[in-house]
């Protein structure tokens, strides 16, 4: 953890009206932390919330935002839906995989990158979209794959 964690988390519980509340912040700080939700993160926010480890695993285990096996550093996710497939989305997603050296969803060889087809992501009037970590790229085009790839390299 981070030095500056303790007021972040205490700033997290401010915004909730019970520590349990908190959960999903607190297990998005945690998958930033210790790189996916593994047991040690699951303990640790446990313990933030009071309440048992399987239960913040059994949330954790709900939303695909939360990776509960290793992963690459950087996580793409290629919104593959409506919108963004009728703009290219198939075929950036083809560029990318060749790219990472992928044949399905899953994490690079080098554990750079981690890619994954996602559903909409919210930004439908901008397709086609990816995410990179926390970054959202908008109307993204086959092109320009390689210079969005190369500021996580
Ligand atoms: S369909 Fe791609 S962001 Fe909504």
């Amino acid at each position: 953890m981070k030095n500056t964690d303790q007021k972040y988390i205490e700033e997290i519980f401010s915004r909730y009206p019970n520590k349990r509340a908190a959960t999903l912040p607190l297990l998005t700080l945690a998958q930033e932390r210790f790189g996916y939700i593994s047991k040690e993160a699951c303990v640790w926010v446990a313990e933030l919330i009071g309440v048992s480890p399987m239960e913040v695993h059994e949330t954790a285990s709900f939303y695909t935002l939360y990776y509960l096996e290793p992963v690459g550093k950087n996580k793409i996710k290629l919104c593959t839906n409506v919108s963004c497939m009728l703009l290219g989305a198939k075929k950036i997603e083809k560029t990318l995989k060749r790219k990472l050296g992928l044949k399905k969803k899953g994490t690079t060889e080098d554990k750079k990158f981690h890619f994954e087809t996602a559903e909409c992501l919210g930004y439908c009037d901008k397709a086609p979209v990816m995410q990179i970590n926390t970054e959202t790229f908008e109307k993204i085009s086959d092109e320009k794959v390689d210079e969005i790839l190369k500021k996580y390299e």
